[in-house]
């Protein structure tokens, strides 16, 4: 972390109560009572659980006891008792709310659906029963692959509702990227779309399938194919199936089974600090219990409420904050298929004021891109129906929390900074509307029953202002249960035996907290980088890079961005010469495109440099350190006597093409 950075924390001054207003409504209303929330989780941890768990879900068989951690860092909740969540998110609400509208969908070109809970319940029966008539059965794998439109909650929602495992992964992934998720999750099935349909251009995502499948040596039996677009797609006889084929003839019967709450319900494919994605797996009942909780603690949630959240399904947000938890309170909730600056930059401000959205979620880096795009765009349109403000995936800068604040929420909107991760499951730090006083460019104070904490690396809480490991020192119903079919990685990696002995969740992140012991996050400790709120792993990039056959060594670091909070920057050596001002360019583009292909359009590095090799020490290692630097375009001022070859930092600074 740059000085610059702790300086712009430390002169924070800025701090923004919850009006009077606000908190009379709130379902945690005032500090006393988050305190006393949190009282309760300290001194009966267990009981604080389980009353929630009872409380907040529907269960079909009783849980007798709350916590397991007889096989730590293993974690076990809720145990022996058993629930669907399929019926958490639909059934149950059919009574009281069944002709309420669960989705407001808004396509790409601006047409609005409307899909009641009814509907929605009959069109996932009538799915998951397609699913069992295709043979899946429980604890079978599903990748599935669609664009942001309800047939993606369709179908995750099914197959929690038949005990299978989704696997989203995000539309804009590589046929490689895909490949190595079917293959690591051994999925029997893929669901997808023709193509999907954003910003006017459509992208073929079954020809993305076809490609993975081909290569692919597991066997995957059953392809489903959504048509969106309609445009034609190979479809493989006895492999493939359209959606209205699978689906459309079934009965909307379909009684939810019952599942031990330790039963998985999904893996998530993330970047971690090898080349190899991670595949997060959460179970049934903790993961539910996380989602529902938030949206009453942090998204205040109220009956009447029009709750959007930008994410798409193929991020850890897009399930938690889509998927599931709206549909669990019984929300109302929006869900749009495009993209934030097509037909024109004010696209999310005319869908608020259009459906009267009050809870509005979306990342900071889309925040600074609309700012960009047009800081006035906001006052053309209607946006009194909000009343409350999220962002989350990355820190916010302060002067962005200000505009948000003032020009989107109109000076009234508390706006809720949520820190967590795809492995948290739900929110973790983040403040409670009706409770915490803000300050922008922090994610203030953990929920209740979330022991999260700056160590140091014996585990001992550092002094305010002190910069630390981000732990989290308690388990919590939500948080993953292992890494799908790496089991040794989960406990190095995140109860790792050099940081507080193996004791805490360590979460990968730097903190600080300051005088109040609100958390202000500094970034990763570890090789992953954050681009616009997708977190990328270096080693990932490098070794798709390494995969060309031009190249022959290749080092990724990030640098500040001001739109993208980080840029990729990769350092390349080519088995020929180093290229020439005039076919850098092309040769850029090239690796960029490779990039692409290899791992998926977010992953593309903006810069390429390229040297004779790469600064090593003299046992060989890559000091990626000064690699941070150049690609900053700051001075080098360590020594780098270590440096087996210092003469190619000179090298480096250069800017070819
Ligand atoms: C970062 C996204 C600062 C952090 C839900 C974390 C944040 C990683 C915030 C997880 C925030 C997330 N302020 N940083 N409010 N929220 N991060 O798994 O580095 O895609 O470890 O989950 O994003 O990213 P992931």
């Amino acid at each position: 972390m740059s000085d610059s950075k702790i300086e712009s924390i430390l002169h924070e001054e800025r701090r923004f109560e919850p009006s009077a207003a606000f908190t009379a409504n709130a379902n945690v209303s005032g500090m006393e009572q988050y305190r006393q929330l949190c009282q309760q989780a300290e001194e009966d941890w267990q009981g604080f659980w389980g009353d929630c768990a009872r409380r907040e879900m529907d269960w079909d068989k009783p849980f007798s006891t709350v916590y397991d951690g007889s096989d730590a860092p293993h974690h076990k909740w809720f145990n022996d008792g058993e629930l669907n969540i399929s019926a958490n998110c639909l059934d149950r609400h059919l009574s009281t709310r069944g002709d309420k509208t669960a989705i407001i969908f808004e396509d790409d070109a601006g047409t609005t659906e409307l899909w009641s809970y009814r509907q929605l319940h009959e069109a996932v029966c009538r799915f998951a029963n397609g699913l069992l008539a295709a043979g899946l059965q429980r604890g079978d794998r599903v990748i599935i692959y669609m664009p942001m439109r309800p047939q993606a909650v369709v179908a995750m929602q099914a197959c929690a509702r038949i005990g299978a495992v989704h696997s989203v992964v995000f539309g804009g992934f590589s046929a490689k990227s895909l490949e190595d998720r079917i293959q690591d999750a051994g999925a029997k099935m893929v669901i997808t779309a023709d193509e999907s349909v954003r910003g006017g251009k459509a992208i073929a995502l079954k020809a993305t399938v076809d490609a993975a499948l081909s290569a692919c040596s597991h066997q995957v039996q059953t392809v489903v194919v959504y048509q969106r677009s309609g445009a034609p797609v190979a479809m493989q006889e006895g492999r493939d199936v359209y959606w209205h084929d699978f689906s459309d003839h079934q009965s909307t019967d379909c009684p939810p089974v019952a599942l031990n709450a330790e039963a998985p319900l999904f893996i998530l494919y993330t970047s971690g600090s090898t080349g190899k994605p991670k595949g997060i797996l959460h179970t049934c009942g903790g993961y539910l219990l996380g989602s529902i909780l938030s949206m009453r603690w942090v998204f205040d949630y109220q009956e009447n409420d029009v709750y959007w959240c930008t994410a798409d399904v193929g991020w850890i947000t897009g399930h938690t904050y889509v998927c599931y938890g709206p549909l669990a309170v019984g929300a109302t909730q929006v869900i749009f298929e495009g993209i934030p600056t097509y037909p024109h930059a004010g696209r999310f401000w005319e869908i608020i004021a259009k459906h009267k959205v009050t809870t509005f979620y979306t990342a900071p880096t889309a925040i600074r891109s609309l700012i960009k795009a047009g800081a006035d765009l906001p006052k053309q349109h209607d946006l009194s129906s909000l009343r409350i403000l999220g962002t989350v995936g990355e820190p916010i800068n302060p002067e962005a929390w200000m505009w948000y604040h003032e020009v989107v929420g109109g000076r009234r909107c508390p706006i809720v900074d949520t820190w967590w991760q795809t492995e948290t499951g739900s929110n973790v730090i983040a403040p409670l509307p009706g409770a915490i006083t803000t300050k922008p460019g922090s994610c203030t104070l953990p929920l209740p029953g979330l022991f999260a904490a700056v160590v140091d690396e014996q585990g001992n809480d550092v002094g305010n202002g002190e910069g630390g490991y981000l732990v989290i020192k308690k388990p919590w119903p939500s948080q993953l249960r292992t890494i799908w079919g790496d089991d040794q990685r989960y406990c190095d990696t995140y109860y790792p035996a050099n940081i507080a002995g193996g004791r805490f969740y360590v979460a990968g992140d730097s903190a600080r907290c300051d005088e109040d012991g609100y958390f202000w996050i500094m970034g990763r400790i570890d090789d992953v980088l954050n681009v616009s709120g997708h977190r990328l792993g270096t080693m990932e990039i490098e070794s798709a890079l390494v995969a060309n056959p031009k190249i022959a060594e290749a080092a990724v670091v990030g640098r500040p961005d001001e739109l993208t909070g980080e840029a990729v920057v990769a350092f390349v050596v080519l088995k020929g010469e180093r290229p020439t001002a005039e076919n850098a360019t092309a040769l850029m583009t090239e690796l960029r495109d490779w990039v692409g292909k290899e791992i998926g359009a977010i992953a593309k590095p903006k810069e390429i440099r390229f040297g004779d090799n790469l600064p090593k020490t003299r046992s060989g290692k890559i000091m990626r350190r000064l690699l941070r630097i150049i690609a900053a375009g700051e001075e080098i001022t360590q020594d780098v006597s270590t440096l087996e070859n210092p003469a190619i930092l000179e090298q480096l600074k250069e800017k070819i093409g």
